[in-house]
């Protein structure tokens, strides 16, 4: 089966986040498991730079506000092959793909992002006369409008184009519009209302892939459950209840080539459950890169993380003087908002020997977090699937997290009895609130006291799986359910 994923970053040629990480490993996942899976990608610069030797597929011009596009076909390191969208004008631009230096979203977005799902659904259609897709598969709102693309395609041709599946991986980014943009976007005017992509007098791209995709996913089963309330809904919860017949939560999975303590080439030492003395000397190495008091009696609580409301962690910033009054210590790596990275910048300055913070984006500095810390700090207010606290539970890194989304499916909190029959694998709160945050932090203390307990729960987090073969075999039927014959 040909199924084409449509996505805007994908590891390791462009990431600002977990849907990267996605898109870099699900697909090769679903190689495995029989399906001819290709992407097509924004020709950003990093795309262009990381796809290798490419070659010519089809050449348009006047399309979405640049005068040519090229489409190129190449490989991604996986071996996953991969189109690439050659458009200069819309494309050329280093640094973030949405936003400008400024963190402004760039003005275009609406045709950077519309021609990359309008090009998605014309590969199912003989953009390439040599691969059809019988599956577009879109990511978040970058790739919202490939499902109303095929649609108005089968409306204007009277047969199927492709069967269409769209993820969620982030309610709150929608990709808003206003309606002035339609014009510009190259589809029928009656899909503006509000059984279509109109979303209270604009234009939302992920509205359309809600309404138009024959099949919804999100990222984890509680996810998929949340986001058809109000709290969660973000006010596409009554069109989620709508599908909810074809909406399914599936968690994400780690991709154990990458982060693996036992193989990981970014970390000082290499360990694996049996060897846990390496992940000392990863912890002592922790300390002295981040200039922090060297010590092994309390616990580094790590954080990497975008620095965005969702993330939860002024709940940190609260707990912090108490963290380091019980002799505990914070490294922290993040970049988002001003404000939040602000006021860790001083929390850093106020401990110096306990409150290490380096704001910025720095791959191999997140692994040596994960592998050196004691804990992985997410107190997110939502989270749709969550990585990070996959990736401590593989380094043995306890999850402190708050009972939400995905990280409720994935973290199984530690009490006497769970470390005991092997499931505790963390330290999980329930409201969001910096009393019930305080609680998890003294427990997770009061564990670290008992090493034994503290080594029993790590194995357990080690033992723990989340395989993207298991993600790509749920992921299977639904393909086959909505393909194109
Ligand atoms: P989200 O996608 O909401 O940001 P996830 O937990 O799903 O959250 O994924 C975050 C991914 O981005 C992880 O791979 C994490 O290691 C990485 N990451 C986040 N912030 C940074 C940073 N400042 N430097 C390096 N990697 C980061
Ligand atoms: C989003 C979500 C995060 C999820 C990631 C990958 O960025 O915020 O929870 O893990 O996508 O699906």
């Amino acid at each position: 089966m040909r199924v084409l994923h449509a996505c805007s970053e994908v590891f390791p040629l462009l990431k600002t986040g977990g849907l990267a990480d996605v898109t870099g490993a699900l697909p090769p996942a679903l190689a495995r498991a029989g399906c001819d899976v290709r992407l097509v990608l924004p020709g950003f610069p990093a795309m262009l730079a990381g796809i290798g030797p490419t070659r010519e597929i089809a050449t348009l011009s006047h399309r979405f506000g640049a005068a040519r596009v090229r489409l190129l076909l190449g490989q991604l390191p996986s071996g996953v092959s991969a189109y690439v969208i050659d458009a200069p004008e819309l494309y050329a631009r280093a640094g973030n793909p949405y936003n400008d230096a400024d963190n402004h979203a760039y003005a275009d977005n609406h045709r950077r992002f519309g021609l990359l799902a309008w090009i998605a659904a014309d590969l199912a259609v003989g953009l390439d006369p040599d691969w059809q897709a019988q599956v577009v598969h879109g990511h978040d709102w970058h790739a919202g409008l490939a499902p109303a693309y095929l649609k108005a395609w089968e409306r204007a041709n009277g047969r199927r184009a492709a069967g269409s599946v769209l993820t969620v991986h982030n309610l709150a980014y929608q990709g808003l519009f206003d309606a002035h943009v339609l014009p510009e976007l190259e589809l029928p005017g009656d899909y503006f209302q509000m059984h279509g992509l109109e979303y209270y007098g604009r234009v939302s791209f992920l509205k359309a892939g809600l309404f138009f995709a024959d099949k919804l996913t999100t990222v984890s089963p509680a996810y998929a459950r949340e986001i058809q309330s109000p709290e969660q809904g973000c006010g596409l919860e009554g069109l989620l209840q709508s599908r909810a017949a074809d909406l399914v939560g599936i968690l994400n999975g780690v991709d154990y080539e990458v982060w693996n303590p036992a193989l990981d080439p970014l970390i000082p030492v290499r360990y694996d459950a049996r060897r846990l003395r390496g992940k000392k000397e990863c912890r002592r190495a922790l300390q002295r890169m981040a200039g922090l008091r060297e010590q092994d009696e309390a616990p580094i609580f790590g954080v990497v993380s975008r620095l965005t409301e969702q993330k939860g962690l002024h709940l940190l910033l609260g707990a912090l003087p108490d963290i380091v009054a019980r002799g505990g210590q914070v490294v922290l790596l993040g970049t988002g908002d001003h404000w939040l990275e602000e006021a860790f910048r001083v929390a850093a300055q106020r401990f110096p020997e306990s409150v290490s913070v380096e704001i910025g984006y720095h791959e191999p500095r997140s692994h040596e977090i994960v592998a050196g810390a004691d804990i992985i700090t997410v107190p997110s207010r939502f989270e749709p699937c969550g990585l990070t606290q996959l990736y401590g539970l593989a380094y043995g890194t306890l999850p402190l997290v708050r009972r939400v989304g995905g990280l409720a499916d994935s973290v199984i909190d530690c009490t006497p009895a769970t470390v005991a029959d092997r499931s505790g694998t963390g330290f999980v709160f329930d409201e969001f609130s910096e009393p019930a945050f305080a609680r998890a932090v003294e427990r997770a203390f009061e564990l670290f006291r008992t090493p034994l307990q503290w080594q029993q729960a790590q194995r357990n987090a080690m033992r723990a799986r989340f395989s993207w073969d298991d993600a790509a075999a749920r992921m299977l039927p639904l393909y086959q359910e909505v393909a194109k014959p």
